[in-house]
């Protein structure tokens, strides 16, 4: 009794400064299609993460403390602003320390020992040969102080640097500019997402360097049918990502996750073709978030009888 009542004092008191949060669809659902999230992993090594700043929010991480990478980062694009890029790299506080400050901060403003355990630092990516990523690029940000929110290291991975400077900053300009031609004229919603998957090489035996970045796009219309959709998906070098539709990407992101599916917006917006049904081989999916778990439970269950 008493125990549960200080559970539940305890979690009254860490809910008021929500930065790395419980449930980011609930805390800043504003960033994601009809305010549901892309496929979430059941494992507590991804927090949600609602990037602020001067207590505004901004866009929504869902980061790998693990791999410390992003899985993905999400946003609403409101036309392209040309913010200035400040190159000043942030950390999240609460990552390592549930009680530390719910916004990002300096790496230098957080003590040594209570920083970097569940999040890249700037010292993993020196000298490294790759460039901190932006998944949330300053080239979509609505505003300066948006713009300087995407420079935090949970919005980032490791990336060639010349794929950084080259086939992926030219892809996120040309989607720029077809949403702002073809989407916001016409008043719809513009929601991204971009994301990463994760590779098999390391960082400073620490932070994943990803196999591939993927984006995609959906302009909502009052309606909350998708216009317009789309996504991209590219290996981790200078090679033009590859243009697929939203079925096709949540079937490649599924399988580069390991995950029984992976949906990035709600499928009841995104049209779906014939055959896309296929995708999901768990039937009872709430109950196994692995698929050989699906299969041992089928073989307990009909070895049981005998
Ligand atoms: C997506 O692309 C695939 C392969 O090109 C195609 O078979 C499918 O019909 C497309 N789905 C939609 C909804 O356009």
């Amino acid at each position: 009794m008493t125990l549960h009542l200080f559970v539940l004092v305890f979690f009254l008191l860490s809910c008021g400064s929500a930065r790395v949060v419980s449930d980011f669809e609930q805390e800043c659902g504003g960033f994601f299609a009809l305010g549901k999230s892309p496929t979430k992993f059941n494992d507590p090594q991804y927090k949600q993460i609602c990037q602020n700043l001067n207590n505004q929010y901004y866009y929504a991480t869902y980061y790998d403390t693990d791999r410390k990478i992003p899985v993905y980062s999400a946003y609403k694009f409101e036309g392209i602003k040309d913010c200035e890029r400040k190159n000043n790299w942030y950390i999240e506080p609460q990552l390592d320390d549930n009680n530390n400050v719910p916004h990002m901060a300096s790496e230098g403003s957080v003590p040594k020992e209570l920083r970097g355990r569940h999040q890249a630092l700037n010292g993993d990516y020196e000298k490294s040969g790759y460039d901190r990523g932006h998944l949330a690029p300053v080239y979509h940000a609505g505003s300066q102080d948006c713009a300087d929110t995407t420079f935090t290291l949970t919005n980032a991975a490791p990336q060639n640097p010349s794929f950084n400077s080259g086939q992926w900053r030219v892809l996120e300009r040309n989607i720029a500019n077809t949403l702002s031609e073809q989407c916001l004229p016409k008043r719809y919603s513009v929601y991204i997402v971009t994301g990463v998957t994760p590779g098999t090489k390391n960082l400073n035996n620490r932070v994943n360097v990803p196999s591939h970045f993927w984006t995609a796009y959906c302009c909502l219309d009052q309606n909350n049918k998708c216009q317009k959709s789309g996504g991209f998906i590219g290996e981790n070098k200078n090679i033009a990502p590859i243009e697929k539709n939203v079925t096709v990407l949540n079937t490649d992101l599924a399988s580069l996750y390991k995950f029984p599916s992976f949906e990035v917006f709600d499928r009841r917006i995104v049209p779906l073709s014939a055959n896309s049904e296929k995708i999901k081989p768990c039937i009872i999916n709430v109950m196994c978030s692995q698929c050989w778990f699906c299969f041992l439970w089928a073989l307990f269950l009909f070895y049981l009888p005998s």
